[in-house]
């Protein structure tokens, strides 16, 4: 087949080289931007033997996610990058295998099984909030993922991480990093390497599954039916009746663990940054949780009365999208939109550019919750807003996600102010997800009439 590329740049170019060293270090969301503004929504750039397609056309995203997508696997390279950690679990699994296991851990995401969770959300959240005070400053991004770390630990697993979460913090960091350095070196060096930085990953993920083991043996050890997702693993069996490996069921699980609360925590401390910036916002958000709360505890049933909250959130995913693009490898020559996919080569759908991209969103760098009001939404586009993807492969955590995003929310705007300290550059990094390069830190101010109520 004779390969039909889209407007872009080969290796070499000028304008590659120039977008490459515009920044001290290469930026991939500053890249996609400018790659989207030069070339258009559907580009490549050959780098060498690699071809790299990035898409933010919302019709091309969706003929790859959710017309085709038995054409495309996931990239070699984040299997590279996060097979070390993750193992073949839901996020980098393939084909049969994956089908059958995404069917054994759905009905643990059904409504009526994460409904039972709101009530863990909003405790957590009060019992975090119950240690803060008036005058200290805190790592929001740190307290944002221990918060959620323990919520995904204690409702899909029912096991209690509360002492572990800032170890386990740093072991997460250092292993996310250690990924992405994987992602971006461009060669795929073999694990026997005697690499210092490939040692210290192996370390800290031989720390993490010790943690995880100690979930399955102490449900096995229990034998309980708990109906949450890790007795649904525990329970599944194979046509012929065999269990699910331990290494599968690890797997699975640190795949959860790691999905299941970095990307809520991502999209929480961003949501606080733009709110923070925003104080005329912030102060509608305010006015809405009082009324909606007052001082009672936030419930599943509240979300209903906190619409503005809602539309907060889904603006600041569309400008910080805690996951800011979906890789996938054409797994044969394919054409879609007039252009060829070719077999191997890598396409990602730009996320985070797609959602700034001005033809679809008017003024994009302006933070408007309005975009998202009920008659808005409508307008747009269809697959031009993808924080969870879309398809097959969509996230499995979505509503999960946002039923603790907006719990979390509003009890913290319940009960607490919170301000930027001064003098911080705040700007995304790409570690996997959407991080602060140099962390957010924040000062608290309790809300006088707003107590936390005592918790046991
Ligand atoms: C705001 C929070 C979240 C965001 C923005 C987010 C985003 C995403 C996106 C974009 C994908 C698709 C990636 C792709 O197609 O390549 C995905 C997949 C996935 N997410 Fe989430 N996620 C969030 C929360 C969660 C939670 C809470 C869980 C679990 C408790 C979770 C578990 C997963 C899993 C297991 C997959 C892989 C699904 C599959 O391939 O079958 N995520 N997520």
């Amino acid at each position: 087949m004779t390969i039909t590329y889209p407007p872009g740049v080969r290796v070499g170019s000028i304008a590659t080289i120039r977008t490459l060293l515009s920044g001290a270090k290469f930026d991939m969301f500053e890249f996609s931007l400018e790659a989207q503004k030069q070339f258009g929504d559907y580009n490549f750039t050959k780098f060498g033997w690699v071809t790299f397609y990035l898409i933010s056309d919302p019709a091309v995203a969706h003929e790859i996610l959710v017309n085709q997508p038995e054409k495309f696997h996931k990239i070699k390279l984040i299997k590279y990058a996060l097979g070390p950690f993750l193992g073949n679990g839901l996020l980098t699994s393939e084909g049969d295998f994956w089908k059958k296991q995404r069917k054994l851990a759905q009905p643990a995401f059904h409504f009526k099984s994460i409904e039972n969770y709101a009530t863990v959300m909003t405790e957590y959240a009060q019992r975090m909030l119950h240690s803060w005070k008036t005058g200290e400053t805190r790592q929001l991004e740190r307290e944002m993922m221990k918060l959620t770390l323990n919520i995904v630990a204690k409702t899909l697993f029912d096991a209690d991480v509360t002492k572990d979460a800032d170890h386990v913090g740093e072991l997460l960091t250092r292993i996310l990093e250690a990924s992405n350095d994987r992602m971006n070196a461009g060669v795929q060096l073999p694990d026997w390497l005697p690499l210092p930085k490939t040692r210290q990953m192996y370390r800290d993920v031989a720390e993490l599954d010790i943690i995880i083991q100690r979930f399955i043996d102490a449900r096995r050890a229990n034998g309980e039916d708990k109906g949450d997702l890790l007795s649904m693993l525990l329970q599944a069996r194979d046509d012929d009746g065999s269990p699910m490996s331990d290494q599968q069921l690890r797997d699975e699980l640190m795949t959860i663990f790691l999905a299941g609360h970095e990307t809520t925590a991502m999209a929480l401390t961003w949501t606080w940054y733009v709110l923070m910036t925003h104080p005329e916002i912030l102060a509608k958000v305010k006015a809405e949780v009082d009324a909606a709360l007052g001082d009672r505890p936030a419930t599943l049933a509240d979300l209903a009365n906190l619409k503005y909250s809602e539309m907060v959130l889904k603006e600041s995913m569309r400008l910080y999208p805690p996951v800011s693009s979906a890789g996938r490898e054409p797994i044969e020559d394919i054409e879609i939109g007039g252009y060829t996919l070719p077999k191997g080569s890598l396409v990602t759908i730009a996320i985070y550019a797609m959602h700034r991209n001005p033809e679809i969103f008017e003024n994009p760098e302006t933070f408007d919750p309005e975009r998202f009001s009920p008659e808005n939404e409508k307008k747009i586009p269809r697959y031009a807003y993808l924080p969870f993807g879309a398809g097959p492969r969509v996230c499995i955590g979505n509503s999960f996600a946002m039923m603790e995003a907006r719990l979390i929310l509003a009890t913290m705007v319940q009960h607490a102010d919170l301000t930027l300290v001064p003098g911080q550059k705040i700007e995304p990094k790409q570690l996997v997800t959407i991080r602060p390069a140099n962390g957010m830190a924040v000062t608290v101010k309790m809300r006088e009439n707003q107590r936390v109520p005592e918790m046991v």
